[in-house]
């Protein structure tokens, strides 16, 4: 069995983090969303893993490199124009070739253990598995409408009006025969070739789709409350584990992890929370659901409920930020110049509030 990743798109509702960088790597507790993508599908059991990329394929390139570092091998497949998920599964032919592979987002971030659901699927009969879950509004998302057997009536793209509940989760698991399905549809209302649309004729074709329910969360990181609460998440999640420095005059509560050549001096931590690489947190309150990523410094401050991406500096500011997505290299400083102003370089699209 395979894996195809989908890293292309621009993330225009992340700018202005995404200006510099791909959606795809923004890290959800210190660890870029790509990085847990393809965790997951390593410990299905799978080595061979495409990505398709587009505008921003040299970031992706550059950040996960031929995959040694998983133990995978990475190939690359350009997609030159944003034309639908059912097309990348068209240009990545030549690569998926006659194996059954699964099919997953770039950018959505789900709750641990769906891994044995993978590798199952490898030595299963059915044509195809779909991951679906209960979501508030699934008009945003693909719908699946279950009959009483469970099995799948029929998919729909963004309907205006759902017929139920369950959306698709970015997770898709094919055999061969999805070529036959990419090569029969044409583009959708919004000029795309829809995954959706695919396997609604893998539906209509009398090939078995079983729709499995997820149970757990899953998020699409598209905006930054999105990311904020993939933070959440994942930071609740993970195991923690203190390798950096703490000083006696400082709290680290249990659920705190500190990364190595990180230093916490004279503070508070409390968690769940992360603490970056080479990080330094001085006289500070760093409070619970915030990752703070490496080489950044936080200096007579405080911050929770917040992302701070790496070398960012935070010094010397008395209100406490919270709900914040702080990108990379950012620097907030109280300034002892007069006249008393606030004095702002702020890239475009940035949101500030302000008390
Ligand atoms: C795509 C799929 C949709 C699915 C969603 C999951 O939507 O077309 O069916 O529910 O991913 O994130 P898009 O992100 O292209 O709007």
């Amino acid at each position: 069995m395979k894996g195809l990743i989908l890293s292309g798109g621009k993330g225009s509702r992340l700018y202005p983090l995404t200006y510099s960088n791909a959606k795809q790597l923004i890290p959800v507790a210190n660890k870029p969303v790509l990085f847990r993508v393809i965790e997951t599908i390593r410990d299905a059991g799978i080595t061979e893993i495409g990505i398709v990329v587009g505008d921003t394929a040299a970031k992706i390139k550059e950040a996960v490199g031929r995959g040694g570092r998983w133990d995978v091998n990475i190939t690359y497949i350009e997609q030159d124009q944003p034309l639908g998920l059912a097309h990348a599964v068209k240009i990545s032919q030549d690569f998926l070739g006659d194996d059954r592979f699964v099919m997953f987002l770039g950018d959505n971030v789900i709750e641990g253990g769906i891994s044995p659901l993978i590798a199952q699927f490898a030595n299963g009969q059915w044509n195809s598995q779909i991951v679906l879950t209960r979501i508030e509004h699934p008009e945003q998302y693909g719908v699946a409408e279950l009959g009483d057997n469970g099995r799948i009536i029929r998919l729909i793209e963004k309907p205006k009006n759902p017929p139920s509940d369950l959306a698709l989760v970015g997770i898709y698991m094919f055999d061969p025969n999805i070529f036959r399905a990419v090569n029969a549809i044409s583009p959708s209302w919004r000029g795309e070739l829809e995954i959706t649309d695919a396997i609604q004729w893998l539906v209509d074709n009398q090939f078995v789709v079983h729709p499995y329910i997820h149970r757990g969360w899953w998020i699409d990181t598209g905006a930054p409350g999105d990311m904020l609460e993939a933070n959440d998440l994942v930071l609740e999640e993970i195991d923690y584990e203190v390798e950096g420095y703490v000083d006696r005059d400082s709290q680290v509560g249990r659920r705190v992890t500190v990364q190595r050549g990180a230093e916490i001096i004279n503070s508070v931590v409390r968690g769940p929370s992360i603490i970056g690489e080479n990080t330094r947190i001085v006289n500070s309150y760093v409070g619970p659901f915030t990752s703070i990523g490496h080489d950044c410094l936080i200096e007579n401050s405080e911050i929770e409920h917040s992302m701070v991406l790496e070398n960012s500096q935070i010094k010397d500011i008395g209100t406490r930020i919270q709900e914040s997505l702080i990108g990379r290299n950012v620097v907030i400083s109280r300034s002892p110049i007069k006249p008393k102003a606030l004095k702002l370089t702020v890239a475009d699209h940035s949101q500030i509030g302000i008390l």
